[in-house]
């Protein structure tokens, strides 16, 4: 055990650090250390119970926590949940998480990322928005600071191929049986990542420097439009599908958890939120703008293809594989909280 190097996991319950998570413990080279705000939840029990996972209670917008969870380990794999504590918070934490991985002597720091969109789409403000912009940022910052000392990689994801069965991208069955994506997305090409395969390519980061030091891994596991996703789903599941672009006045009275909601309506209401705070319309109109208007930065499919040979290459792969049928099937822990809290209407 002792010959394992330790990994500091922050956000290792949600979506997307349960697979890497999984992947580190499994390899037998690493032992994870994971930060949560609550060592109760299943979510952590079920990851604290695997061989070389150990919890530490600690919330991921809070120096002294950081300080504490940053102590003594090699490396680390950070995951703020910029949906959750805001855009001002995660700008913040996500820069003084790393600076207090360099003033703990880290070696390896991974950080997940996201497109930084406005930046992409040429600092227009029509596609600025919170919990992509300030990951994007700190991506910047984190890369800037060069690979003397502690080196550093990112791994950039676009919207979960997962999120299908969960939020935003999830079809409605309709009376007939058919299935129906109703949004404002255009024919653009998304993306899209299988949750899954973040473990893979994240282990991928940690196991080979020197080629991941300063390298920012854009994954996708296929970079399909809507007219795609129907498509695919018929062709998998023999269920009739369709596409209905909503303009945006169509689209957020059906989509807004509540009138006038704030971007992150799923954290605790007493959350102070000053102006740099979105509405949910304010935050999902630009994501579906950059998303559905196909201007997500290029993935290298070939690099990929050389880091992880077995991953799911194509949508129907991945339909075929996860049994997708376009029935709910839960992936955030952030709306899994909030509907064990206040039941299924309120996400
Ligand atoms: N949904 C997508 O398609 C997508 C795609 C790419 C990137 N992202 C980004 O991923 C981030 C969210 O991660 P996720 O997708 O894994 O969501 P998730 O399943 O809802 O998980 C949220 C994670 O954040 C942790 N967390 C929340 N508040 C915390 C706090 N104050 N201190 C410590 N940990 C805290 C939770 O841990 P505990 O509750 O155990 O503390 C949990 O591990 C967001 O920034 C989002 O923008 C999402």
């Amino acid at each position: 055990m002792s010959e394992l190097k330790e990994i500091l996991v922050i956000g290792g319950t949600g979506a997307q650090g349960t697979p890497v998570v999984y992947a580190l413990a499994n390899s037998k080279r690493y032992r994870v250390r994971l930060l949560t705000c609550d060592p109760a939840s299943a979510r952590a029990q079920k990851l604290g119970a695997l061989p070389n996972v150990t919890l530490i209670q600690g919330t991921q917008d809070n120096q002294k926590d950081l300080e504490r969870a940053f102590k003594g380990v090699y490396g680390a794999w950070v995951n703020t949940d910029g949906f959750t504590i805001g855009e001002k918070a995660e700008t913040f934490y996500g820069i003084r998480a790393y600076e207090t991985a360099r003033c703990e002597g880290v070696q390896h720091y991974v950080w997940a990322g996201t497109d930084y969109a406005v930046k992409v789409a040429g600092w227009k403000k029509e596609y600025h928005w919170g919990h992509n912009d300030a990951k994007g940022r700190v991506t910047n910052y984190i890369l800037a600071q060069g690979q003397d000392g502690m080196k550093s990689s990112v791994i950039t994801t676009g919207p979960y191929m997962d999120m299908l069965g969960d939020g935003m991208l999830q079809p409605i069955e309709q009376p007939d049986g058919s299935f129906l994506w109703a949004n404002p997305a255009k024919d653009g090409k998304i993306p899209l990542i299988a949750v899954e395969e973040v473990g893979h390519y994240s282990l991928w980061l940690f196991d080979n420097l020197p080629e991941s030091a300063g390298l920012d891994l854009l994954v996708a596991t296929d970079i399909v439009s809507f007219a795609d996703i129907v498509r695919t789903f018929t062709e998998v599941t023999g269920k009739k599908a369709a596409h209905k672009y909503l303009t945006f006045d169509e689209y957020f009275p059906l989509a807004e958890p509540y009138p006038n909601a704030p971007s992150n309506w799923a954290a605790d209401p007493t959350t102070p939120r000053d102006e740099s705070f979105m509405t949910f319309r304010e935050n999902f109109t630009p994501w579906w703008r950059f998303w559905g208007e196909g201007k997500a930065a290029k993935r290298d499919l070939a690099l990929l293809d050389r880091i992880h040979p077995n991953r799911i290459k194509s949508l129907e792969e991945w339909m075929r594989k996860a049994g997708y049928d376009g029935s709910a099937r839960p992936v955030l822990k952030g709306l899994e909280d909030l509907k064990a809290k206040f039941g299924p209407g309120k996400s």
